[in-house]
């Protein structure tokens, strides 16, 4: 079963994903991720993507299509959780042939929908740990230990470049410009299941338990 997480920055597609690892075995495919690794790499390829992501733009089509391209044809489980792809209508037909490459196909694409004052308290309140990349937030979801992972026991926690309010102006605009269409052309597809995003995170989990079955 292969689904796609669909919603704006900080609509909970990274928290939930996680839970669906955990839980079923899938395989979280964030583009998100997969571009802070490549920032970290100090290739001149990561140091471009580092300069776009931290003001809050889109990477180009072709860099991510080719990064979720190489997961696709490698690695295999009890499907894949696509978080943060696709993002746009070019990333969506790109995802539609290579599934049918591999002759697999999308099962659900589940719309996660947050007001934008919600985002910006959460995104503001993100802080990740940097050891086994638990997320947490200041208010909704703190540590149990000030500065201690529940998860691991870590106790380096980190924030996000992005996660500031300049670059989450701009990655609302890059949403509701590229990707929110999307909505549009899944719902065409009869492939689209909207939660509503802004209950608590178990009840955010329920939702898509619910959906998917
Ligand atoms: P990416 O890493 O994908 O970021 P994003 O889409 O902006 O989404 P976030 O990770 O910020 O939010 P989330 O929905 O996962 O929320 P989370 O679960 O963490 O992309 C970053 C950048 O990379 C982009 O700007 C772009 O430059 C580039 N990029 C990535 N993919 C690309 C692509 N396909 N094409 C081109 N460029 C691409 O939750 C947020 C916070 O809220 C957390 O603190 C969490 O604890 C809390 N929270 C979660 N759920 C709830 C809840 N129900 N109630 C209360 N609090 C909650
Ligand atoms: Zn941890």
């Amino acid at each position: 079963m292969n689904i796609i997480l669909l919603g704006p920055p900080g609509a909970g597609k990274g928290t939930q994903a996680r839970h669906l690892v955990e839980t079923r075995g899938m395989i979280q495919l964030s583009t998100g991720d997969m571009l802070r690794e490549a920032k970290t790499s100090g290739t001149e390829m990561g140091k471009k993507v580092a300069e776009i992501m931290d003001a809050g733009n889109l990477v180009t089509d072709e860099i991510v299509i080719g990064l979720i391209e190489e997961r696709l044809t490698s690695e295999a489980g009890a499907g894949f959780i696509f978080d943060g792809f696709p993002r746009t209508l070019a990333q969506a037909d790109a995802l539609a042939a290579l599934l049918a490459k591999l002759g697999q196909s999308l099962h659900t694409v589940i719309e996660m929908r947050v007001d934008d004052e919600a985002l910006v308290r959460r995104i503001t309140g993100r802080f990740t740990c940097g050891n086994c990349g638990e997320v947490y937030h200041d208010e909704t979801k703190p540590t149990k230990t000030p500065g201690v992972c529940d998860q691991c026991g870590g106790t380096e926690m980190v924030r996000r470049a992005d996660d500031n309010e300049e670059s989450l102006r701009t990655r609302l605009m890059e949403y509701y410009k590229k990707t929110s269409p999307l909505i549009g052309y899944y719902y065409a597809k009869g492939d689209l299941r909207p939660v509503n995003g802004l209950a608590d995170i178990k009840e955010v989990t329920a939702s898509i338990e619910a959906i998917l079955g």
